[in-house]
Protein backbone atom coordinates (compact mmCIF):
# COMPACT_ATOMS: atom_id res chain seq x y z
CA UNK A 1 0.00 0.00 0.00
CA UNK A 2 1.17 3.69 -0.43
CA UNK A 3 1.64 4.97 2.36
CA UNK A 4 0.12 9.11 1.29
CA UNK A 5 -2.21 8.13 4.28
CA UNK A 6 0.31 7.51 7.09
CA UNK A 7 3.14 9.69 8.23
CA UNK A 8 6.27 8.47 10.15
CA UNK A 9 7.54 10.83 12.34
CA UNK A 10 11.01 11.20 13.09
CA UNK A 11 12.74 12.33 16.39
CA UNK A 12 16.50 12.14 16.51
CA UNK A 13 17.03 13.09 20.12
CA UNK A 14 20.55 12.99 21.69
CA UNK A 15 19.46 10.78 24.29
CA UNK A 16 16.66 8.37 21.87
CA UNK A 17 15.31 8.09 18.84
CA UNK A 18 11.82 8.04 18.11
CA UNK A 19 10.01 7.00 14.94
CA UNK A 20 6.37 7.32 15.22
CA UNK A 21 3.54 5.73 12.66
CA UNK A 22 0.23 7.37 12.56
CA UNK A 23 -3.00 7.02 9.93
CA UNK A 24 -4.85 8.99 8.76
CA UNK A 25 -8.30 8.13 9.43
CA UNK A 26 -10.87 10.36 8.17
CA UNK A 27 -9.14 13.25 9.23
CA UNK A 28 -8.04 12.23 12.35
CA UNK A 29 -4.79 10.39 13.38
CA UNK A 30 -4.13 7.46 15.32
CA UNK A 31 -0.93 6.10 16.25
CA UNK A 32 -0.52 3.04 14.96
CA UNK A 33 3.15 2.14 16.06
CA UNK A 34 5.96 3.67 17.65
CA UNK A 35 9.66 2.96 17.84
CA UNK A 36 11.99 3.72 20.31
CA UNK A 37 15.82 2.90 20.58
CA UNK A 38 18.58 4.84 22.40
CA UNK A 39 20.05 7.58 20.72
CA UNK A 40 24.04 7.20 19.30
CA UNK A 41 26.40 9.70 17.38
CA UNK A 42 24.89 12.88 18.43
CA UNK A 43 25.91 15.70 21.06
CA UNK A 44 23.80 18.30 22.63
CA UNK A 45 20.63 17.65 19.67
CA UNK A 46 22.97 17.48 16.41
CA UNK A 47 24.23 14.93 14.57
CA UNK A 48 27.99 14.37 15.18
CA UNK A 49 28.66 10.66 13.86
CA UNK A 50 26.33 9.77 10.89
CA UNK A 51 27.23 6.27 10.98
CA UNK A 52 26.08 5.56 14.66
CA UNK A 53 23.22 7.75 13.98
CA UNK A 54 22.28 5.72 10.75
CA UNK A 55 22.20 2.67 12.53
CA UNK A 56 20.06 4.00 15.55
CA UNK A 57 17.49 5.54 12.84
CA UNK A 58 17.76 2.43 11.35
CA UNK A 59 16.64 0.66 14.40
CA UNK A 60 14.22 2.67 15.42
CA UNK A 61 11.97 2.61 12.11
CA UNK A 62 12.38 -1.15 12.14
CA UNK A 63 10.54 -1.39 15.28
CA UNK A 64 7.85 0.94 14.52
CA UNK A 65 7.74 -1.12 11.18
CA UNK A 66 7.04 -4.10 13.30
CA UNK A 67 4.46 -2.40 15.53
CA UNK A 68 2.65 -1.14 12.91
CA UNK A 69 2.71 -3.63 10.28
CA UNK A 70 3.86 -0.50 7.58
CA UNK A 71 6.31 -0.93 5.13
CA UNK A 72 7.91 2.84 5.88
CA UNK A 73 9.01 4.39 2.74
CA UNK A 74 9.83 7.88 3.76
CA UNK A 75 9.99 10.10 7.50
CA UNK A 76 8.93 13.62 8.55
CA UNK A 77 12.34 14.37 10.34
CA UNK A 78 12.68 17.07 13.14
CA UNK A 79 15.44 19.32 12.83
CA UNK A 80 16.77 21.05 15.76
CA UNK A 81 16.46 24.92 16.25
CA UNK A 82 20.48 25.23 16.97
CA UNK A 83 21.59 28.39 15.26
CA UNK A 84 17.97 29.01 13.94
CA UNK A 85 18.02 32.37 11.78
CA UNK A 86 14.38 33.78 11.17
CA UNK A 87 14.17 36.74 8.66
CA UNK A 88 11.12 38.39 7.06
CA UNK A 89 11.16 37.91 3.33
CA UNK A 90 9.04 39.26 0.46
CA UNK A 91 8.58 38.09 -3.06
CA UNK A 92 6.89 39.92 -6.07
CA UNK A 93 6.17 39.21 -9.79
CA UNK A 94 3.67 39.80 -11.98
CA UNK A 95 0.88 37.69 -13.28
CA UNK A 96 0.09 39.45 -16.33
CA UNK A 97 0.96 38.29 -19.90
CA UNK A 98 0.59 41.26 -22.32
CA UNK A 99 -1.03 42.93 -19.79
CA UNK A 100 -4.05 41.70 -19.58
CA UNK A 101 -4.36 40.00 -15.99
CA UNK A 102 -5.58 36.17 -15.72
CA UNK A 103 -6.29 33.48 -12.91
CA UNK A 104 -3.59 32.71 -10.32
CA UNK A 105 -2.34 29.04 -10.71
CA UNK A 106 -0.16 26.90 -8.38
CA UNK A 107 2.67 28.12 -10.87
CA UNK A 108 2.70 31.35 -9.76
CA UNK A 109 2.17 30.43 -6.21
CA UNK A 110 5.90 28.46 -6.44
CA UNK A 111 7.44 31.60 -8.76
CA UNK A 112 6.10 33.96 -6.23
CA UNK A 113 7.81 32.04 -3.26
CA UNK A 114 11.12 31.73 -5.57
CA UNK A 115 11.53 35.11 -5.75
CA UNK A 116 11.57 35.13 -1.72
CA UNK A 117 13.67 33.04 -1.55
CA UNK A 118 16.68 35.70 -3.45
CA UNK A 119 18.10 36.42 -0.13
CA UNK A 120 21.71 36.84 1.03
CA UNK A 121 22.38 34.26 2.82
CA UNK A 122 25.55 33.49 4.56
CA UNK A 123 27.60 30.14 3.01
CA UNK A 124 27.58 28.02 6.18
CA UNK A 125 24.13 28.45 6.02
CA UNK A 126 21.09 26.16 4.20
CA UNK A 127 16.75 27.48 4.21
CA UNK A 128 15.41 25.24 6.15
CA UNK A 129 11.86 26.18 5.74
CA UNK A 130 9.90 28.82 4.32
CA UNK A 131 6.16 29.77 5.67
CA UNK A 132 3.84 32.66 4.15
CA UNK A 133 2.19 34.67 6.16
CA UNK A 134 0.33 36.19 3.46
CA UNK A 135 -0.72 36.48 0.15
CA UNK A 136 -1.20 40.22 -1.55
CA UNK A 137 -3.47 40.23 -5.23
CA UNK A 138 -3.20 43.53 -7.05
CA UNK A 139 -2.95 45.59 -3.20
CA UNK A 140 -5.82 43.10 -1.74
CA UNK A 141 -3.47 41.29 1.36
CA UNK A 142 -4.58 39.09 3.98
CA UNK A 143 -4.92 36.72 1.82
CA UNK A 144 -4.26 32.71 2.50
CA UNK A 145 -4.50 30.93 -0.75
CA UNK A 146 -4.49 33.43 -4.03
CA UNK A 147 -5.15 30.54 -6.24
CA UNK A 148 -7.71 30.66 -8.52
CA UNK A 149 -7.97 34.50 -7.88
CA UNK A 150 -7.10 37.31 -11.08
CA UNK A 151 -4.97 39.49 -10.84
CA UNK A 152 -2.10 41.17 -12.55
CA UNK A 153 0.35 41.08 -9.55
CA UNK A 154 1.40 38.90 -6.86
CA UNK A 155 3.16 39.05 -3.13
CA UNK A 156 3.76 37.04 -1.16
CA UNK A 157 5.06 37.73 2.56
CA UNK A 158 6.88 35.12 4.93
CA UNK A 159 8.93 33.66 7.14
CA UNK A 160 12.71 32.24 5.99
CA UNK A 161 14.21 30.13 8.32
CA UNK A 162 17.65 29.07 7.47
CA UNK A 163 20.07 26.85 9.81
CA UNK A 164 24.02 25.53 9.32
CA UNK A 165 24.44 23.37 6.00
CA UNK A 166 25.66 20.87 8.30
CA UNK A 167 23.00 20.22 10.31
CA UNK A 168 20.37 19.37 7.24
CA UNK A 169 22.91 17.37 5.78
CA UNK A 170 24.21 14.96 8.53
CA UNK A 171 20.30 14.40 9.23
CA UNK A 172 19.71 13.43 5.57
CA UNK A 173 22.64 11.47 5.46
CA UNK A 174 22.02 9.75 8.17
CA UNK A 175 18.28 8.92 7.17
CA UNK A 176 19.31 7.68 3.62
CA UNK A 177 22.26 5.45 4.92
CA UNK A 178 19.41 4.01 6.96
CA UNK A 179 17.60 3.00 3.69
CA UNK A 180 14.71 5.60 4.27
CA UNK A 181 13.54 8.81 2.60
CA UNK A 182 12.70 11.97 3.33
CA UNK A 183 9.26 13.54 2.79
CA UNK A 184 9.73 16.77 4.57
CA UNK A 185 12.35 18.14 7.23
CA UNK A 186 10.75 20.36 9.65
CA UNK A 187 12.22 22.59 12.45
CA UNK A 188 11.13 20.95 15.96
CA UNK A 189 9.83 24.62 17.57
CA UNK A 190 7.41 24.87 14.78
CA UNK A 191 6.26 21.67 14.71
CA UNK A 192 5.50 20.95 17.92
CA UNK A 193 3.99 24.73 18.37
CA UNK A 194 2.02 24.45 15.65
CA UNK A 195 0.24 21.57 16.55
CA UNK A 196 0.71 21.34 20.15
CA UNK A 197 -0.66 24.23 21.26
CA UNK A 198 -4.13 25.59 20.43
CA UNK A 199 -5.50 28.28 18.37
CA UNK A 200 -5.70 30.95 21.05
CA UNK A 201 -2.10 30.30 22.21
CA UNK A 202 -0.53 30.38 19.13
CA UNK A 203 -2.00 33.48 18.31
CA UNK A 204 -1.95 35.38 21.21
CA UNK A 205 1.67 33.99 21.80
CA UNK A 206 2.77 30.91 24.14
CA UNK A 207 6.43 29.58 25.44
CA UNK A 208 7.26 26.36 24.74
CA UNK A 209 10.18 24.41 26.40
CA UNK A 210 11.36 21.44 25.26
CA UNK A 211 13.19 19.84 28.22
CA UNK A 212 15.51 17.30 26.28
CA UNK A 213 18.39 15.04 27.15
CA UNK A 214 20.91 16.96 26.09
CA UNK A 215 19.92 20.42 25.28
CA UNK A 216 16.97 22.95 26.33
CA UNK A 217 14.78 24.94 23.92
CA UNK A 218 13.04 27.75 24.48
CA UNK A 219 10.42 28.88 21.87
CA UNK A 220 7.91 31.35 21.06
CA UNK A 221 4.81 31.31 19.18
CA UNK A 222 2.84 34.30 18.33
CA UNK A 223 0.91 34.98 15.85
CA UNK A 224 0.76 31.33 14.31
CA UNK A 225 4.25 31.93 13.66
CA UNK A 226 7.43 31.02 15.07
CA UNK A 227 8.92 34.05 16.67
CA UNK A 228 11.97 33.47 18.57
CA UNK A 229 14.24 30.14 19.94
CA UNK A 230 16.94 29.92 22.70
CA UNK A 231 19.05 26.51 22.61
CA UNK A 232 20.35 25.74 26.04
CA UNK A 233 23.75 23.48 25.79
CA UNK A 234 22.08 21.59 29.26
CA UNK A 235 19.10 18.87 29.29
CA UNK A 236 18.69 16.31 31.41
CA UNK A 237 22.06 13.91 30.35
CA UNK A 238 23.31 16.68 32.60
CA UNK A 239 21.16 16.13 35.56
CA UNK A 240 22.04 12.73 35.23
CA UNK A 241 25.83 13.44 35.13
CA UNK A 242 25.46 15.46 38.21
CA UNK A 243 23.66 12.92 40.26
CA UNK A 244 26.57 10.02 39.02
CA UNK A 245 29.60 12.83 40.09
CA UNK A 246 28.05 14.00 43.67
CA UNK A 247 26.81 10.41 45.06
CA UNK A 248 29.99 8.67 43.25
CA UNK A 249 27.54 5.97 40.89
CA UNK A 250 27.90 5.12 37.33
CA UNK A 251 25.88 6.96 34.83
CA UNK A 252 23.68 4.36 34.24
CA UNK A 253 22.53 3.53 38.12
CA UNK A 254 22.29 7.65 38.24
CA UNK A 255 19.77 7.84 35.06
CA UNK A 256 17.83 5.01 37.02
CA UNK A 257 17.65 7.03 40.62
CA UNK A 258 16.29 9.84 38.76
CA UNK A 259 13.86 8.19 36.46
CA UNK A 260 12.97 6.33 39.96
CA UNK A 261 12.69 8.70 42.55
CA UNK A 262 13.67 12.06 40.81
CA UNK A 263 11.78 15.44 42.18
CA UNK A 264 12.89 18.70 40.57
CA UNK A 265 12.02 19.98 43.99
CA UNK A 266 13.23 19.10 47.35
CA UNK A 267 10.76 20.11 49.17
CA UNK A 268 8.42 18.13 47.20
CA UNK A 269 9.60 15.15 48.89
CA UNK A 270 9.07 12.66 51.79
CA UNK A 271 12.14 13.98 54.24
CA UNK A 272 12.06 10.31 55.72
CA UNK A 273 12.00 8.52 52.29
CA UNK A 274 15.64 6.51 51.65
CA UNK A 275 17.32 5.03 48.83
CA UNK A 276 20.09 2.31 48.24
CA UNK A 277 22.42 3.61 46.05
CA UNK A 278 25.46 1.56 44.34
CA UNK A 279 28.44 3.31 45.12
CA UNK A 280 31.36 2.92 42.83
CA UNK A 281 33.95 1.13 44.96
CA UNK A 282 31.68 -0.24 47.80
CA UNK A 283 30.61 -3.64 47.99
CA UNK A 284 27.27 -2.61 49.98
CA UNK A 285 24.83 0.44 48.59
CA UNK A 286 24.76 3.81 50.38
CA UNK A 287 21.70 5.21 51.92
CA UNK A 288 20.74 8.46 51.08
CA UNK A 289 17.71 10.36 51.07
CA UNK A 290 15.03 11.18 47.91
CA UNK A 291 15.53 14.67 49.30
CA UNK A 292 19.32 14.89 48.75
CA UNK A 293 18.50 13.37 44.95
CA UNK A 294 16.45 16.32 44.55
CA UNK A 295 18.16 18.66 45.59
CA UNK A 296 20.85 17.41 43.31
CA UNK A 297 18.70 18.03 40.35
CA UNK A 298 16.92 21.09 41.39
CA UNK A 299 20.07 23.16 41.30
CA UNK A 300 20.48 22.11 37.77
CA UNK A 301 17.05 22.51 36.50
CA UNK A 302 16.73 26.13 38.47
CA UNK A 303 19.98 27.03 36.23
CA UNK A 304 18.16 26.39 33.01
CA UNK A 305 14.96 27.49 33.78
CA UNK A 306 17.25 31.00 35.16
CA UNK A 307 18.78 31.25 31.65
CA UNK A 308 15.53 30.92 29.68
CA UNK A 309 13.88 33.32 32.04
CA UNK A 310 16.71 35.87 30.98
CA UNK A 311 16.16 35.41 27.38
CA UNK A 312 12.42 35.44 27.57
CA UNK A 313 12.79 38.78 30.11
CA UNK A 314 15.44 40.66 27.81
CA UNK A 315 12.60 40.40 24.82
CA UNK A 316 9.87 41.16 27.36
CA UNK A 317 8.27 37.92 26.93
CA UNK A 318 8.23 36.83 30.38
CA UNK A 319 3.92 37.26 31.13
CA UNK A 320 2.63 35.67 27.19
CA UNK A 321 -1.22 35.18 27.67
CA UNK A 322 -0.65 31.19 26.49
CA UNK A 323 1.86 30.82 29.77
CA UNK A 324 4.63 28.00 29.47
CA UNK A 325 3.75 24.98 27.60
CA UNK A 326 6.80 22.00 28.70
CA UNK A 327 7.24 19.51 26.32
CA UNK A 328 10.16 16.70 26.05
CA UNK A 329 11.23 13.77 28.59
CA UNK A 330 12.17 15.98 31.04
CA UNK A 331 8.61 17.14 31.60
CA UNK A 332 7.81 13.82 33.09
CA UNK A 333 9.86 14.80 36.21
CA UNK A 334 7.50 15.09 39.02
CA UNK A 335 7.98 19.07 40.60
CA UNK A 336 8.78 20.50 37.35
CA UNK A 337 5.75 22.31 36.75
CA UNK A 338 5.95 23.54 40.53
CA UNK A 339 9.66 24.94 39.96
CA UNK A 340 8.85 26.46 36.56
CA UNK A 341 6.09 28.41 37.88
CA UNK A 342 9.01 29.78 40.44
CA UNK A 343 10.26 31.10 37.33
CA UNK A 344 7.98 32.09 34.62
CA UNK A 345 4.76 32.59 36.86
CA UNK A 346 1.99 32.56 34.44
CA UNK A 347 0.59 29.09 34.02
CA UNK A 348 2.66 26.05 33.28
CA UNK A 349 1.67 22.66 32.21
CA UNK A 350 3.04 19.70 30.33
CA UNK A 351 1.51 18.95 27.06
CA UNK A 352 -0.07 15.35 26.85
CA UNK A 353 -1.48 13.72 24.19
CA UNK A 354 -4.79 11.54 24.68
CA UNK A 355 -3.24 9.10 22.03
CA UNK A 356 -2.91 5.82 23.71
CA UNK A 357 0.61 4.47 24.30
CA UNK A 358 2.05 8.10 23.73
CA UNK A 359 0.99 10.54 26.14
CA UNK A 360 4.94 10.76 27.77
CA UNK A 361 6.22 14.34 26.81
CA UNK A 362 8.92 12.98 25.77
CA UNK A 363 6.73 11.42 22.42
CA UNK A 364 5.62 14.96 21.57
CA UNK A 365 7.91 15.85 18.81
CA UNK A 366 7.65 12.56 16.86
CA UNK A 367 3.71 13.11 17.43
CA UNK A 368 4.08 16.92 16.26
CA UNK A 369 6.15 15.92 13.47
CA UNK A 370 2.97 13.66 12.04
CA UNK A 371 0.24 16.09 12.55
CA UNK A 372 1.86 18.62 11.05
CA UNK A 373 2.80 17.04 7.96
CA UNK A 374 -1.68 15.85 7.53
CA UNK A 375 -2.13 19.43 8.12
CA UNK A 376 -0.19 21.07 5.18
CA UNK A 377 -2.75 23.22 3.60
CA UNK A 378 -1.94 22.80 -0.62
CA UNK A 379 -0.51 26.40 -0.67
CA UNK A 380 2.05 24.97 1.87
CA UNK A 381 2.95 21.68 -0.09
CA UNK A 382 3.53 24.24 -3.38
CA UNK A 383 6.07 26.27 -1.45
CA UNK A 384 7.70 22.94 0.04
CA UNK A 385 7.93 21.25 -3.33
CA UNK A 386 9.69 25.03 -4.29
CA UNK A 387 12.39 24.22 -1.59
CA UNK A 388 12.51 20.59 -2.89
CA UNK A 389 13.44 21.36 -6.09
CA UNK A 390 15.89 23.90 -4.81
CA UNK A 391 17.63 20.77 -3.82
CA UNK A 392 16.39 21.16 0.26
CA UNK A 393 14.32 18.25 0.70
CA UNK A 394 14.57 14.70 -1.01
CA UNK A 395 12.27 13.20 -3.36
CA UNK A 396 9.61 11.49 -1.02
CA UNK A 397 9.59 8.69 -3.73
CA UNK A 398 13.13 7.43 -2.26
CA UNK A 399 12.51 4.61 -0.80
CA UNK A 400 14.09 2.02 1.19
CA UNK A 401 16.06 -0.86 0.23
CA UNK A 402 14.08 -3.60 1.55
CA UNK A 403 11.18 -4.96 -1.05
CA UNK A 404 8.65 -6.47 2.15
CA UNK A 405 5.24 -5.71 0.61
CA UNK A 406 3.58 -3.05 2.03
CA UNK A 407 0.66 -3.92 4.21
CA UNK A 408 -3.00 -3.13 5.87
CA UNK A 409 -2.08 -1.07 9.14
CA UNK A 410 -3.59 -3.02 12.33
CA UNK A 411 -4.52 -0.48 14.69
CA UNK A 412 -5.59 -2.59 16.96
CA UNK A 413 -2.16 -4.58 17.79
CA UNK A 414 -1.40 -0.71 19.21
CA UNK A 415 -3.97 0.04 21.13
CA UNK A 416 -5.06 -2.78 22.61
CA UNK A 417 -1.96 -4.13 23.80
CA UNK A 418 -0.04 -1.12 25.31
CA UNK A 419 1.51 -2.97 28.07
CA UNK A 420 3.28 -5.46 25.71
CA UNK A 421 5.55 -2.07 24.30
CA UNK A 422 9.00 -1.57 25.67
CA UNK A 423 8.99 1.46 28.19
CA UNK A 424 12.26 1.21 29.62
CA UNK A 425 10.94 3.79 31.99
CA UNK A 426 8.34 2.38 34.16
CA UNK A 427 8.78 5.69 36.15
CA UNK A 428 6.80 7.82 33.06
CA UNK A 429 4.02 6.11 34.81
CA UNK A 430 4.89 7.33 38.21
CA UNK A 431 5.58 10.89 36.69
CA UNK A 432 2.57 11.09 34.77
CA UNK A 433 0.34 10.41 37.69
CA UNK A 434 2.22 12.93 39.59
CA UNK A 435 2.10 15.44 37.21
CA UNK A 436 -0.78 17.81 36.24
CA UNK A 437 -2.41 17.66 33.11
CA UNK A 438 -3.10 20.71 31.16
CA UNK A 439 -5.56 22.99 32.56
CA UNK A 440 -7.42 24.21 29.80
CA UNK A 441 -6.59 28.56 29.75
CA UNK A 442 -9.84 31.08 29.10
CA UNK A 443 -7.39 34.29 28.60
CA UNK A 444 -9.13 37.51 28.32
CA UNK A 445 -8.90 39.50 24.75
CA UNK A 446 -8.03 42.58 25.89
CA UNK A 447 -5.24 40.56 27.51
CA UNK A 448 -4.09 38.74 24.48
CA UNK A 449 -4.46 42.02 22.28
CA UNK A 450 -1.67 44.00 24.03
CA UNK A 451 0.49 41.16 23.26
CA UNK A 452 -0.60 40.35 19.52
CA UNK A 453 1.52 43.04 18.28
CA UNK A 454 4.37 42.57 20.90
CA UNK A 455 6.68 40.82 18.37
CA UNK A 456 5.75 42.59 15.08
CA UNK A 457 9.17 44.05 15.26
CA UNK A 458 11.33 41.29 16.47
CA UNK A 459 13.09 40.83 13.13
CA UNK A 460 13.75 44.24 12.47
N1 LIG B 1 10.28 10.54 34.43
C1 LIG B 1 11.38 11.26 34.17
N2 LIG B 1 11.97 11.99 35.12
C2 LIG B 1 13.07 12.70 34.87
N3 LIG B 1 13.67 12.77 33.68
C3 LIG B 1 13.13 12.05 32.70
C4 LIG B 1 11.95 11.27 32.85
N4 LIG B 1 11.67 10.67 31.69
C5 LIG B 1 12.62 11.07 30.82
N5 LIG B 1 13.49 11.90 31.41
C6 LIG B 1 14.70 12.52 30.85
O1 LIG B 1 14.39 13.14 29.62
C7 LIG B 1 15.53 13.11 28.78
C8 LIG B 1 15.13 12.59 27.43
O2 LIG B 1 14.13 13.39 26.90
P1 LIG B 1 13.89 13.44 25.35
O3 LIG B 1 13.64 12.07 24.84
O4 LIG B 1 12.86 14.47 25.10
O5 LIG B 1 15.33 13.96 24.85
P2 LIG B 1 16.00 13.77 23.44
O6 LIG B 1 15.01 14.10 22.40
O7 LIG B 1 16.63 12.42 23.35
O8 LIG B 1 17.18 14.85 23.52
P3 LIG B 1 17.30 16.29 22.85
O9 LIG B 1 15.92 16.79 22.56
O10 LIG B 1 18.01 17.12 23.85
O11 LIG B 1 18.11 16.08 21.62
C9 LIG B 1 16.56 12.20 29.44
O12 LIG B 1 17.58 12.98 30.01
C10 LIG B 1 15.75 11.48 30.51
O13 LIG B 1 16.52 11.16 31.63
MG1 LIG C 1 14.31 16.04 21.75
Amino acid sequence: MDNSEVYVGLDIGTTSIKAMVCENVKGQLKVIGVGVVPSAGLNRGVIVDIDKTARAVSQAIKQAEEKSNIDIKNVVVGLPANYLQMQRVHGSITIASQGQSREITDRDVIDVAKETLTQSISPEMAVLDLIPTEFTVDGFDGIKDPRGMVGVRLEMKGTLYTGPKTIIHNTKKAIQQAGYGIRDFVIAPIATGFTLLNDGEQDFGTVMIDLGGGQTTTSIIHDHQLKYTFVDPEGGQYVTKDISTVLNTSLRNAEQLKLDHGYAMASLTKPDAQIDVPVVGENTPQQFSEEYLAEIIEARVRQIFQRSRQRLQAIHALRLPGGVVLVGGGASMPGIVQLAQQYFKESVSVYQSDQMGVRYPRYSLALALTMYESQLSDVDRLIKQTLRQTDLISSPHETKATSRPAQQPRQEQWTSAPARRETTNHNEQRAAEKKPTRAKKNKSHSLGNRFKSMFNNLFD
